[in-house]
């Protein structure tokens, strides 16, 4: 069921037919290509290129496609070469001659130019909402545990800050994140609808109607740019693979923070798998697979850069090769911010755990050094006298708040009572980030 075989004498060779079809995965694209479809046929008769009742005809039989595959009364499969096709030829069929009045001032390769910006436009707005979830459960899991916990720096103890503070920070990646796919939706928002195969049209078309009835802010400007762009998806998933790695740095600090060596949390049975050998284990296969998955993303905006650097102007078939790369970023990253918002919603945080870390590490060494510069020493001194006691603590097996007042004066005179409140973690946060706090 070919659209374009009037000059060929020959059949096509079954292998060349497999090898060429795109339905299977461009399937997906069902409803943007039947709404640009129909705008583009409103157009028609605006311009009064087709008569009102043919666009009327047209119209109808399209409502019915979209509406048989939404019911599931249609299934999208045979032999068909893509979803245009598949949708035309059925159209032609139901509708009868007017259905092949459809595609005057048309090619496939605006056809399927439009129906990705469509579906990307979409996605994106699918991208803020489900983002905007996770954030909400981060707000909600840093406000139920703003409980003391080491910060790190090369993954070991440096200064105390609380959980919330530390879980904040992905929430500002996130907002970041947002921002970047608001800006990608802000640059894809054209329509390449009307540039046809490459040079535009000789019928009096009108473009930004058809722009303007699906949504984007105007018609591109350049016809060739316009069918041969795929920017707009190559950015799309240049942002998801910002958001998988946040999503694959947070995964791994779940899966450290819930192994017994650090037992900070405990993910919810909802989120872990069991081993089939060992059955004390509990395994955080969610954020394994998020971290896991992350390559998968990168492999797809690599994929899709790769394809797009050495193709000439305009429409090349390589360019087919956008679509399976593309769903598959955005499939991916939308099912691990899901996943990633069901294991933060279900987590437990050990306040108990991290406090005694904080306590283990001299985590207000730093504290204690600012503590002799108030009282007139150079901070170099201070580093080395407090890294002194550092050693003195370790080999007592105590703390920096454990050693008596006479034991601290060994080390500098310039100690005196107040050393001790200014060394508390809780005073040492409020000085530090809680006044910086803003969330
Ligand atoms: N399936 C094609 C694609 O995804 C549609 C465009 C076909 N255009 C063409 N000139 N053969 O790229």
């Amino acid at each position: 069921m070919k659209l374009w075989g009037g000059r060929f004498k020959e059949g096509e060779s079954k292998l060349m037919e497999d090898f060429n079809s795109s339905l299977s995965f461009d399937k997906k694209l069902y409803k943007q290509d039947i709404n640009g479809s129909m705008a583009h046929v409103k157009m028609l008769a605006k311009c009064g290129i087709l008569k009102v009742e043919e666009k009327d005809q047209i119209l109808k039989g399209l409502t019915s496609i979209l509406g048989d595959i939404e019911a599931g009364k249609m299934k999208i499969e045979g032999d068909y070469e893509d979803i245009h096709s598949f949708v035309e030829t059925n159209l032609i069929s139901r509708v009868g001659e007017v259905g092949k009045k459809l595609h005057t001032a048309r090619s496939r390769n605006d056809q399927v130019a439009v129906d990705l910006r469509l579906y990307a436009k979409e996605k994106a707005m699918d991208l803020i909402e489900t983002m905007e979830e996770l954030q909400k459960v981060i707000v909600k899991l840093g406000e139920e545990n703003n409980v003391i916990m080491p910060g790190y720096t090369h993954l070991q103890r440096a200064q105390v800050v609380t959980f919330k503070y530390y879980i904040m920070a992905y929430y500002n990646m996130l907002e970041r994140d947002k921002k970047r796919v608001k800006s990608a939706i802000e640059i894809m928002d054209e329509s390449p609808l009307g540039c046809c195969a490459l040079a535009g049209t000789t019928y009096n078309t009108d473009r930004s109607f058809t722009a303007n009835e699906l949504g984007f802010k105007k018609p591109v400007d350049n016809f060739m740019d316009g069918v041969s762009d795929r920017d707009f998806a190559i950015e799309l998933i240049g942002d998801c693979s910002i958001i998988m790695m946040h999503l694959s740095r947070l995964s791994e600090e779940l899966i450290l923070w819930s192994s017994k060596e650090f037992d900070f949390i405990q993910i919810s049975d909802a989120y872990s798998t069991g081993s089939s050998i060992m059955p004390q284990k509990k395994n955080p296969d969610a954020a394994e697979l998020i971290r896991g998955k992350t390559g998968r993303v990168y492999g797809d905006l690599v994929s899709l850069l790769t394809t797009m650097k050495g193709i000439p102007l305009a429409y090349n078939k390589d360019m087919q090769e956008d679509k399976e790369r593309f769903f598959d970023a955005l499939d991916t990253v939308l099912a691990c911010l899901k996943v990633m918002t069901g294991m933060l919603s279900t987590l437990k945080v050990k306040g108990k755990n991290t406090l005694k870390a904080v306590k283990k590490g001299f985590l207000n060494a730093t504290e204690a050094a600012d503590y002799l510069v108030n009282k007139g020493m150079a901070f170099r001194d201070a580093h080395r006298i407090i890294g002194e006691i550092v050693i003195y603590c370790e080999e007592q097996g105590k703390a920096i708040e454990d050693l008596t007042l006479e034991q601290l004066k060994k080390f500098s005179s310039l100690f005196a009572e107040d050393i001790y409140s200014f060394i508390d973690y809780e005073n040492t946060l409020n000085r530090g980030i809680k006044k910086e706090i803003k969330q």
